[in-house]
Formats: C-alpha cells, sequence, structure tokens
C-alpha cells in the first residue's frame, strides 16, 4: 500500500536580497496512514516551509523549485505539485483532506469573525451540510476540545479569547471535517507551559479518536517524544536522519541529532548541568555550502565531509546522512 503523503526531492527556494535562499532543499520522507511523523530542528531549518509547500501556501518571493508531494486524497493519488496552487482541487484538499493547526492562531484565525462563523463555514465549505447541522456539530466539537460554556465561545471573536483557549479553538476548526491528514506546526508553543501540557494532551486524546496521520512539527525533542512514531530530524533544509522514534532516542546516528539530544532542557531531567549547547550557528540558506552543511560545527568532522554531502542512507528504518555511518558501523551511544 503506498503512504498517505510522500514528499520526494522537495525543494523549496525564496528570492532575497542576498540571493537565492534553498530554504528546503531536496527534502524526502513519507508519512503512513494512522502514524504521527515528528519534524524537529533548530529555527530556520526549513520545518514550516516544507509544511506550507505541502498546502501550497508558498508565496512569492518564494516558490517551488522542484520535487514531488504524493498524497493519496479521497479519490486518488496526486502529485500537488501539479496542481494550481488556488484551483479547486486544492482548495477542496486545503482544510477538508489536509488541515493544518498554525503555531499562532491569531494569524490564523480571521479576526472580522466569531470563531463560531469560522468553524461553521468551513464546515459547509467542505462537507455541504445545512447550517443548523454545521452549528450542532461546531458546538459539539468545541465542547469536545474543552472549551467551557461552548454555546457562548461559540459568538466571541478571536481576540476575546485566550491563547490555550483560541488553540483549542483551531484544534476544533482543524478536527472538524475530518481530515486525513492534520499537520500540526508548534501547536503549543506560543503558550505558557502547563496549558502547553494540556493542549498536548488534547491532541494525544483526538489522535485516539482520529485515524488519520499527522505530521507534528516542532524544536522540542521532549514534545516529540510523548507525540511521534517517527522522527526526521531537519538541519539547514535536509533531512539528516530518519528513525523510528524509540530508535532515535536509544541510538542516534547523526552528530547533530546527538547534540539536539544533549541540548534539549525537557531530556536532561534536573541536571541542568548536563545540557551542552551545540556550538556554532546554523549557515544561512543563501550560502553556498560544498559538502555537509553541519561539518563547520561537527566534532567529528572528516576530510570528504567538506567535499561531498552525504546521502541520507542506512536500512528501511533508520537513516542518516552522515558518513560515519555509511559503512553502517553500529556505534554505541551513551544517550543522555
Ligand atoms: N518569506 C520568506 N522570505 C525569505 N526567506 C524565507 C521566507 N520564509 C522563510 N524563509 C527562510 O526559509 C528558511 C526556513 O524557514 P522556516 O520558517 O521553514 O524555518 P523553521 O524550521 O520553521 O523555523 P522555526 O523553528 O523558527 O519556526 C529560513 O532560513 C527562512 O529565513
Ligand atoms: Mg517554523
Amino acid at each position: 500500500m503506498s503512504p498517505l503523503l510522500e514528499v520526494r526531492g522537495l525543494r523549496v527556494n525564496f528570492l532575497t536580497d542576498r540571493g537565492i535562499a534553498r530554504a528546503v532543499d531536496g527534502v524526502s520522507f513519507s508519512i503512513e496512514s494512522g502514524r504521527t511523523l515528528g519534524v524537529v530542528g533548530e529555527s530556520g531549518c526549513g520545518k514550516s516551509v516544507t509544511s506550507r509547500a505541502i498546502l501550497r501556501l508558498v508565496d512569492p518571493p518564494g516558490w517551488i523549485e522542484s520535487g514531488e508531494i504524493l498524497f493519496a486524497g479521497r479519490e486518488r493519488r496526486e502529485d500537488l505539485v501539479k496542481l494550481p496552487a488556488n484551483g479547486r482541487r486544492m482548495r477542496a484538499i486545503r482544510g477538508g483532506e489536509i488541515a493544518m493547526i498554525f503555531q499562532e492562531p491569531m494569524t490564523a484565525l480571521n479576526p472580522v469573525f466569531t470563531i463560531g462563523d469560522q468553524t461553521v463555514e468551513a464546515l459547509r465549505l467542505h462537507r455541504s451540510m445545512p447550517a443548523a447541522e454545521a452549528r450542532e456539530r461546531a458546538v459539539a466539537a468545541f465542547a469536545s476540545v474543552g472549551i467551557p460554556a461552548p454555546e457562548q465561545r461559540f459568538r466571541e471573536y478571536p481576540h476575546q479569547l485566550s491563547g490555550g483557549m483560541r488553540q483549542r479553538a483551531m484544534i476544533a476548526m482543524a478536527m472538524i471535517c475530518n481530515p486525513q491528514l492534520l499537520i500540526a506546526d508548534e501547536p503549543t508553543t506560543a503558550l505558557d507551559v502547563t496549558i502547553q501540557a494540556q493542549v498536548l494532551d488534547l491532541m494525544n486524546e483526538m489522535r485516539q479518536q482520529f485515524d488519520g496521520s499527522i505530521l507534528f512539527i516542532t524544536h522540542d525533542l521532549g514534545v516529540i517524544a510523548g507525540m511521534a512514531d517517527d522522527v526526521i530530524v531537519m538541519y539547514r533544509g535536509k533531512v539528516v536522519e530518519s528513525a523510528p522514534v524509540r530508535d532515535l532516542f536509544r541510538q542516534p546516528r547523526h552528530p547533530y541529532t546527538r547534540g539536539l539530544l544533549r541540548s534539549a532542557p525537557s531530556l536532561v531531567k534536573g541536571n541542568r548541568e548536563k545540557l551542552e549547547a551545540i556550538e556554532g550557528t546554523v549557515p544561512q540558506p543563501t550560502e553556498h555550502i560544498r559538502g555537509c552543511a553541519f561539518a563547520p560545527r561537527c566534532a567529528h568532522v572528516m576530510p570528504r565531509c567538506r567535499e561531498t554531502v552525504p546521502a541520507l542512507a542506512g536500512g528501511e528504518q533508520h537513516r542518516a546522512a552522515c558518513f560515519l555511518h555509511h559503512d553502517e558501523t553500529e556505534e554505541m551511544y551513551d544517550a543522555v
């Protein structure tokens, strides 16, 4: 069976005043039905641009340079890159078959409509349903995400809700059309820590009822541990490691992944001295790099790393883009 979503060799560029920024530089991954794929990596590595490309929301000065986004939609498997970004089919997919929860809900919600009207509108657009029925479904959805007094909240505008309640409303809106794929781009980063935990619990609960797949984006490996089945680690527009979540935590292969694990405050519990930041900074996406983009920061760098870009290699399940692992020597790593 083919996966629900298969991204192959995706490249997304932006034209900037410093030249062409290769924000997404040949990314491939797939998501099976019913599974959650976590995407991690430092700020600017291309996580949001990848997810926006899937929904065909990359606007000028950005463009999809090449690649395929094969989505097994309700009717057929199609390459989303080939569809007109604002055509009928893409509009039906956005919200109806692939829904997204954005990092900052204020930018995704329309400030001039009540959250109730926006939810009803989404249902009517994608599931052509009588207004009264849509309203009933929407109120029930608000109640199911733990919004107290949902009837009353229904009539409120986005700015009248707290951050946590807005995020819950976004989740209800994203889930209401029963999408096959839910993209959650840092769904809790804008929230304070206690609300964050509640929203993550809620997403895990929803996940049990929802038999679709989730693409879960975060820079927090602790969150990945609790949410994902499989993980891809991104660095400077590329996937540098991909593995089932347990393998990634037990035997991380790429030096960048190891660095991320050692620097994750949510993993190094109660022992802050053990936290180690990864030295150096991520090269700009406009900079041309000959070999591995992590080489300048890597403690294990070898001459060939500065010459050639290592391919993502390894077994079916666990792969890394690093010459240390190209010969498949299994190195035991004393994990955090
Ligand atoms: N509109 C734009 N114009 C120019 N460059 C852009 C634009 N949008 C994104 N980029 C660049 O693309 C790269 C990837 O950005 P992206 O937003 O995907 O990062 P991210 O991994 O989501 O980071 P974060 O964790 O901070 O959300 C960055 O270098 C960013 O500067
Ligand atoms: Mg982002």
